[in-house]
Parts: structure tokens; sequence; C-alpha cells
């Protein structure tokens, strides 16, 4: 699955026009409540079963002998020793018998690797695997198989592999051209300016770390496989699984009721799921093969670091003249992705009519890229929002004011196509009235005129996402029991943002029936319906309305049924608490659950299609997002004291999951912004070097705000489709990162361009100012 799949779902076949009527909500009774989730408790009571749970009987456990260096070629491999082993019943390497398979393809659909390839490009890279009875004796066996490596020089940064002798990851050369954008003529933007600022940024590479590992269980019968796995999309799965092992669909079945964290690391499977599957067939037994967490560090995907250079220019009053973009980065030794999507923002978050970007792409010997939350945008914004904040220093307004002048209404970037709906001056607006931005502003300058060593800042950033609208395909099939309960079966994952929750109350809010009553099958590839995986924040705007579709459809049999008993057009009857009555005299009604018709059939069966969406407009999400921050001078420690996301996402569905995805997207931002950062031994050995949860940092609750608010800025937006709502997680966080860095440049005057921002780089940063400070004095 290639990044586009989920943020340009038109590439997608439409599905049939649904036959429903198609209006959007006006008012809505339980859509918007803040219901508490549907399986709360089986997920905080630990009884929720997630694939990485599921045991099957015989089950044996699988390890996987990785390449320890970052480039090397395996001279020697016997396993002869290994297989010996007590509890052993399989291995499997690059000679076993149908394990060579190839991997990673190029545009031209040509296979960089296989499955188990002897040229290692990258520490971690699969070499050999087993199955054993226990995970001990899996691993003993591991430890067993004797392997000699030839190490080869190795190239772990974007901008060494650009360099001239660099060691090469793939013939043909390390780098990768990416896109070129312009519009406008960006000389004449400058010439144009009245003030232009030009910095260079860079962000850290930031690894996927989802609490519940990647990895499944696999058994075969017969000839047929079944899949649980981790996974964001079942059907994505199984269609990467059938085509590499060369079995139609229906021969592969993927299960994933829930999923402990993906956040775009489990749009895809990966090599787990097909050695699982060898092992399995080579063994008989159904095989169990989860990553470690060290695993998931080094094969399990990454937001990529990026080398950023910006150029703006704006005249007095605040207008943007031009933005000038370049970025480098590297999708690691087979992903070509290091740059996707990165100046999305620069192209069409704001007004500006010269535009020109330039993007490059590096192979390094270093684990692939994975889509994570919001591909590309938050290191986007961290040079975009960074430069806002500094032309408006330079024109002496403020940032926010800055921005308000050049909001957009058309999408730039896609020929001028005008928005569905732009929420992004509400954001600013009532944002920062409900963060008290104008006197937390003043009280933070109050703070430095002091001169103490402790100062506070308050800084903004603002956003909006390239995807969030949907679109088909996706089914969904309700069926609405004559007791008055339901069950609904669609495709779609609940990625932990409560989809679930958000399609029953969509349901509950056409048929009437409490959350309570309605059961939910979905996320298996052989009882459920198609959906696309959850991820671009479509799933809500895709399958919500595919959802609503398929409960109107179970209103209009009931209301035929009702008519022929109460002998009225069904046209005038509507469904009102469990009862169908006609509009002009309440009188005139029939309790659903005695429509003599229903009970007899016990169930009436409504299915929904997801329609397409406007073809002449544009639909994003919007996002402003506020901070506080205080500093001590003398050691760079940065607090955050308090944040606020100001978001435009359409109908707010479910408040508290919507206000759980606020909270959740800015905990992550914190990590790109201040904590997260692979290190890679650059100049010796090319390894990782803090390949652990103890050192690669993830924010806790010690580094959270206490105070952290969500402030929907609901807008419906009936145009994009018929519940009116856009996406919501990757929007939220877009701009944390960059509202943290605006802060810290509002306490202290310095741009903190390189993520993370901690002490040891911030100290650094104020002695070489205080050093300058003197010079020049
Ligand atoms: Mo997201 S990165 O589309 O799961």
């Amino acid at each position: 699955m290639t990044m586009e799949t989920y943020y340009a779902p038109g590439e997608l076949p439409e599905t049939p026009e649904p036959k429903q009527r198609q209006d959007a909500w006006r008012t809505t009774r339980v859509v918007g409540g803040a219901l508490p989730r549907i399986d709360a408790y089986e997920r905080v009571s630990g009884t929720a079963v997630y694939p990485s749970d599921v045991q099957l009987p015989g089950m044996l456990h699988a390890a996987v002998l990785r390449c320890p260096h970052a480039h090397a070629r395996v001279t020697r491999l016997d396993v002869a020793r290994a297989e010996a082993m007590p509890g052993v019943l399989a291995v499997v390497h690059d000679g076993s018998p149908g394990a060579d398979i190839p991997w990673h393809y190029d545009d031209e659909g040509k296979a960089k690797s296989r499955l188990f390839d002897p040229h290692c490009r990258h520490e971690g890279e699969e070499v050999a695997a087993v199955a054993a009875e226990t995970p001990q004796q899996a691993w003993d066996a591991v430890r067993a198989i004797e392997v000699d490596y030839e190490v080869l020089p190795a190239v772990a940064d974007a901008e060494d592999a650009l360099a001239a002798g660099a060691a090469e990851v793939r013939e043909g050369g390390n780098r990768i051209e990416g896109e070129t954008y312009e519009r406008g003529d960006v000389a004449a933007g400058f010439a144009a300016a009245d003030a232009v600022v030009e910095m260079r940024f860079s962000t850290a590479t930031e690894l996927h770390t989802p609490l519940e590992p990647h990895g499944c269980l696999v058994r075969w019968d017969g000839g047929k496989l079944t899949v649980w796995e981790s996974s964001q999309g079942v059907y994505g799965a199984q269609g990467e699984i059938a085509a590499v092992l060369r079995l139609p669909l229906s021969s592969v079945r993927v299960v994933g009721h829930y999923v402990g964290g993906g956040f775009g690391s489990k749009l895809s499977t990966g090599k787990w799921s097909v050695i699982a599957a060898l092992l399995a067939r080579r063994s008989g037994r159904p095989v169990r093969l989860f990553l470690t967490r060290e695993e998931t560090l080094l094969v399990a995907g990454n937001r990529p670091g990026n080398v950023m250079r910006l150029k703006a220019g704006a005249t007095r009053d605040g207008r943007l003249t031009a933005l000038d973009f370049e970025g480098i980065g590297s999708g690691g030794a087979y992903s070509p992705d290091g740059t996707g999507i990165l100046d999305w923002l620069i192209r069409d978050l704001y007004t500006c009519p010269n535009v020109r970007s330039r993007t490059t792409s590096a192979y390094i010997h270093a684990g692939d890229e994975r889509p994570m939350r919001a591909p590309g945008h938050p290191q986007g914004a961290w040079a975009l929002e960074q430069t806002i904040d500094a032309l408006a220093k330079r024109l002496d307004l403020d940032p926010i004011e800055l921005r308000r002048r050049n909001v957009p209404t058309v999408s730039q970037a896609r020929g001028g196509r005008p928005y569905t709906s732009t929420g992004l001056r509400r954001c600013l607006d009532e944002g920062a009235e409900a963060f008290g931005w104008t006197e937390a502003r003043r009280s933070a300058e109050a703070t430095q005129a002091a001169g103490g060593p402790v100062v506070r800042g308050v800084g903004m950033g603002a956003a909006l996402w390239i995807a969030g609208a949907g679109g088909p395909p996706s089914t969904a099939i309700v069926k609405y029991f004559a007791d008055g309960s339901v069950n609904l079966n669609m495709g779609a994952s609940d990625i932990g943002t409560g989809t679930k929750t958000v399609m029953a109350m969509i349901v509950s809010e056409e048929l009437g029936v409490p959350l309570e009553r309605i059961q939910i099958e979905h996320a298996d590839t052989a009882t459920t319906q198609f959906a696309t995986p959850s991820g671009g924040s479509k799933t809500v705007p895709s399958d919500g309305p595919a959802v609503r579709a398929a409960a109107l459809d179970c209103v209009e049999q009931l209301l035929a049924m009702g008519a022929e008993e109460l002998k009225l057009p069904a046209g005038e009857l509507e469904l009102r608490d469990g009862a169908l009555v006609a509009r002009g005299d309440p009188a005139k009604k029939i309790a659903v659950a005695s429509i003599p018709a229903f009970r007899r059939r016990r169930v009436v069966v409504g299915v929904g299609y997801r329609g397409p969406n406007p073809q002449e407009t544009a639909t994003c999400p919007f996002a402003a997002q506020f901070c506080e921050v205080e500093i001590d001078r003398r050691t760079g420690e940065v607090r955050l004291l308090r944040f606020l996301g100001a978001h435009d996402s359409g109908r707010v569905m479910s408040r508290l999951t919507y206000d759980n995805q606020v909270y959740g997207g800015i905990v992550m931002g914190i990590g790109l912004g201040m904590t997260e950062r692979r290190v890679l031994d650059r100049k010796q050995t090319g390894k990782m070097c803090n390949l652990s949860w103890h050192d690669y940092k993830i924010p806790t609750a010690m580094d959270v705000p206490a105070e952290m608010v969500s402030l929907p800025i609901e807008m419906p937006v009936p145009e994009a489709n018929t519940i009116g709502a856009k996406g919501l997680g990757e929007p939220v966080t877009i701009p944390t990162a960059a509202a943290i860095a605006n802060a810290v440049f509002h306490a202290v005057g310095i741009h903190p361009v390189d993520s993370p921002v901690n002490p040891t780089s911030l100290v650094e940063k104020l002695a070489a100012a205080g050093a300058r400070a003197e010079r020049s004095a």
C-alpha cells in the first residue's frame, strides 16, 4: 500500500450511488453527545482480546534472526544445529523451499530484495526464522543458527547519503528525486516583499512505538490461511498476504478485532505475517509471531527526519508574497518516501501566490519509514510555523494576526478548488480567545522583562491536513431485529480512536436504538463488509455515511411495512421513539415491534454504501494550537504549562472520543517537539544507539501539561458527506511541536530550529546567543 492510497481515495473505484435519501443531518440527538465508548469496559478491564492475546491449541512461537549490522552480506548460514534443538519444529531462510520470496518493489514493479535477503541493508533485516514449542526454545534456536557476515560500509544519514563517495544502498545511487512544485513567480514575490526571512530546520526521526507490537497469529486449514493480525485494515493485509503467497483472496482470512495502536505503522502488514505463514505451513501448527519492542524500533517504521530550508517574504501589511522550500529526508533502505507530502502545508496552508518547493529523498542503511500520523505534515509545520513567527516578529505583527491575513478559502495546490469549509479563521480567533492569548503573551513578557532565570513564553501553530475527506468505497450492513436490537456489520478497524462507538451512535441516531442494544461485527475479511484501512483520518467520513445509509435502508423498509398496516403512504410516516407515527396526525401510529410483517420476518436487513465525493471542491480539516511554556535559562529545561487545541473537523460525532483524539495528538506532538529522536551511529557502525524504550523517549504523564483543553470549532459540512464530518486523528498532531517551538522563541528569542527541544540543545543555544550578545555589546 502506497501513501497515496489512503489520502487520495478518489483513485479508488466508486461504489454505487446509494438509493437511500442523502439529506445531511440538521440536528442530532445522539451524535455529538458525550457517551462512553461501547467497549470501554473491555478495554480498561483487560478482557478485550487483542490479536496478541489470541491463543490456539498447539500454537508455536516464532523468533527471527536479524542482521546485527547496518550493512552486511551473509557469507555462511548453517541452521542444522538450530533445527536439532529441543522443541524446534521449523526453520526457514533464503534457501528454504518456498521462502525465496521477492520483497520491496520499485515503481516499475522490480523487486529490491527478498524475504530473507543475504544482502542485508539495515540493522534488523530478516535472515532466518524459527518456530518452536515455547518462545524460549525459539530464541535459543535463533542463537544456535551459525551465521557469518561480511560487514560492509554503511551510511546512516540522508545528507551523507547524497554526498559524493557515500556507501551505496542501492545500485544506481542513493538519490531519489522528489517532486518539484512551482506556482507564480517566486523571484518577483521576494522582490515585492518588505520583509524576507530564511531559516534552516531539522526534525529528528521518530519511531513507531504502539503499545501492542506488530505481529500476528496464523493458522492453516488445508490450503486456507487465517491471520489474526494487529492491523489498521484487515482487507489491506489480506490483499498483501494473498499477493505474496500467490493465493486467491478467498484463501486468506484476516481478523483484527482490536489493535493496540497503529498510528500509520499498521496500515500495511510486514514480513512477519508471511514468515509466520511459512513456518506454520512447514510445521503444520499455528504460529504466533509478534515483534519484540527492540524489533519494532528497527523494522516497524518511522517518521523520517527531515532537513528543511524555508525562505518566506511578506509585505508590510502582512500578506505573504513568496515561499521557497527545500526538504531532504530518507525513507530508509527500501522506501523512497523520505519526504512524502512534507511540503503540503507550504503549498496550501496560507494564501500565497508564489510558491516553490523541491524535495529530495535518499536511501540510507536503516529501517523503512511507514506512514506516521499525518505523514510529512508536523515536519513541514515545524519549518513553516516557525518561519511565520519569525516574519511576524520582523513585521512587528502579532503571530495570529499575520496568519489571519493569509487564511485561504481555496486549495491553491489543487488548482484553486474551493474548500467545502475553512474553519482556520475560527480556530485562530476562538482558540486565541479561549486560551487568553493576549493576556498570556503580556504576562509572559513581564516575566522576561523581570530578568530572572525563569521565564515564560506563549506560542501557537496552525495546520491543515491534506486528507480527511474520506470517500468510497465502503459498504455496511445493519440488521434490525424485531426485539428492537441491532447488529452492525462493517469492515473498518477501530484503531483506538472510537470508531465502533461513533458508528453505533450513527445507528442509534437513525433507529433510536440505545447503544447497549447494538452489537458490532467488524474487521474480519471472512464475515464483514469491505472497508479501506483505517488511516488518513478518513474512517469516520468514509464509513460513517455508509453506516448511516444502511440504517436508513432499514427505516425505509419499516416505513413500507408500517404504511401497509396503517393504510397511509410511507412518505407520511416517520420513525419516532420506536414507533411509526403519521407526521400530520400523531394519534395514527404503530410500535415498530408490533408490525406484523416485521414480527414474521424477525429482522430487516439494510445495506448502505458510501456515495461519491463532490469533485469541484476540496475538504480538509483545519486547526490551531496554543501553548504556554516555562523555561529555566540556567538549565535549558522547558516545562509545558498548558495547551489548547482548536479544531475544525466538521461535525463533532462523539465529544469524548473527539477530546481523546485532541489530547492524544498533542501528546504525540510533544514527542516530536521535545523527546523523540532515533540516534544512529552516523560516524562509525550506522547502528541504532538508543534501541530501547529506556533510551528512545516517548512522552510520559510527567511530560504532559496538567492543563489541556480541547475546543471543537464545530462546523458541520453537509457539502462533503451525509454526516457532515471531516477527519480528526491526524490534524491534532500537526501544529503541536511548532507551537512549542514558537513559545520557546517567545520566551527566550531563540528559534529551536532542530527537534527535539531538550535541555542539552537549548542550553547550548542560549549560551551561544549569550556569547554573541556579549561580543556585540
Ligand atoms: Mo495514518 S499515518 O493515515 O494511520
